[in-house]
């Protein structure tokens, strides 16, 4: 049958492959390397909650943590262009690694530019 929403396509196990591959990457990007933490377990357990409810899935973000608030919980971190930039390579790169296809890879891909987009706080120069 159509899959009703990407999470349903893709399948929790994608979500896991996808997020593990992400973080991988910003660990060992200049540019995210200075606002992220040494130790990324517990941010990557939370963005595998986020991203699960994000694609239409479960809502276990919201279940421990309550409404994502994710600009207003962004705002500690200067996200200039440049890092906005820097996480959604990491992110496409990962996509690839997780072998998420075609129509879903541009689907997560877009919606996920645009919350990027709103995730910038912070001017270029300021960084
Ligand atoms: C947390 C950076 C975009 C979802 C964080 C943290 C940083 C960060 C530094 C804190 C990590 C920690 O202390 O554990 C960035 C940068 C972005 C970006 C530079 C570039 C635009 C996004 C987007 C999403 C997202 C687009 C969602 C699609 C999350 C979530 C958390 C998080 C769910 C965990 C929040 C929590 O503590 O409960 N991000 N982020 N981020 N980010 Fe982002």
């Amino acid at each position: 049958h159509q899959p009703n929403s990407i999470y349903e396509a893709i399948g929790p196990e994608k979500i896991d492959q996808l997020v593990e591959a992400f973080y991988k990457r910003v660990s060992n990007h200049k540019d995210l390397i200075p606002i992220f933490p040494d130790d990324l377990t517990e941010t990557a357990r939370k963005q595998k909650q986020f991203l699960t409810q994000f694609f239409g899935g479960p809502p276990l973000y919201i279940e421990e943590h309550g409404h994502p608030m994710l600009r207003a919980r962004h705002l500690p971190f200067k996200i200039t262009p440049t890092r906005r930039d820097a996480w959604l390579s990491c992110m496409d790169a990962a996509l690839d690694e997780a072998d998420i296809k075609q129509p879903y890879k541009e689907a997560i891909f877009e919606r996920l530019s645009m919350t990027a987009n709103h995730m910038m706080n912070t001017p270029e120069d300021e960084k």
